[in-house]
């Protein structure tokens, strides 16, 4: 993290973290994908989908291969998180499921920081690389994954809830760059 970042303290998150993991992840959601979603849905059933999704992987299923490295305030709140998993059994290459900045604390260093610490957890996992899908329209997110070496390997267009959004697939060639 630069001399500039909020001071946080990361270690590895626990279903503890489950309300706190949701309730940034909702904030994130509708920041940064207002226009992106439909309102009904990032202010209607987002909030359940995400209890749902965040019980499968922190208590009902977890990934033995999973990181959730979370980012917290002095007090102990949470202000950033990084999961990553497998997307298929045996990959190489860690799924970049989740990042998110609580959004008042977003270019300040948090989001690099959890990336550079995430990669050493990662390859003591068994993992050599790195890869994720990220909405085109989310130019600063894309910035921010090619400034610490992701290149676009890949461009699709996905149905969203009756919206065609097109994604980028992120992948690092030589992760090594990321924890530089
Ligand atoms: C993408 C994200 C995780 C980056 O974390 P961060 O702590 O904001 O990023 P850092 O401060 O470490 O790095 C700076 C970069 O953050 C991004 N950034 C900076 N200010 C930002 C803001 N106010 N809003 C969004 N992104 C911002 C830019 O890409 C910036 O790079 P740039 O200076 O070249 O423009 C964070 O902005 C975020 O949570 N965004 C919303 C959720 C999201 O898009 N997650 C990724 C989904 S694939």
């Amino acid at each position: 993290m630069s001399a500039e970042a909020p001071q946080a303290t990361l270690r590895a998150g626990t279903a503890e973290d489950l309300e706190a993991v949701v309730a940034l992840q909702l904030a994130s959601w509708r920041d940064a994908y207002r226009g992106l979603l439909p309102d009904a849905y990032l202010d209607g059933a987002l909030a359940d989908d995400l209890v749902a999704k965040w019980r499968g992987k922190l208590i009902d299923s977890p990934d033995p291969r999973a990181l959730l490295l979370v980012a917290e305030s002095p007090a102990g709140v949470l202000s950033g998180f990084f999961y990553a998993a497998e997307e298929t059994p045996g990959d190489a290459s860690a799924y970049l499921d989740n990042l998110h900045v609580r959004p008042e604390l977003r270019g300040q260093g948090l989001g690099e920081g959890l990336m550079r610490a995430a990669v050493p957890m990662l390859q003591a996992r068994g993992y050599s690389g790195m890869h994720l899908l990220v909405f085109a329209e989310n130019a600063a997110a894309v910035r921010f994954y090619q400034r610490l070496g992701g290149r676009i390997a890949a461009r699709a267009v996905e149905d969203l809830m009756g919206h065609a959004a097109e994604t980028y697939r992120i992948v690092w060639p030589d992760w090594r760059a990321v924890a530089q």
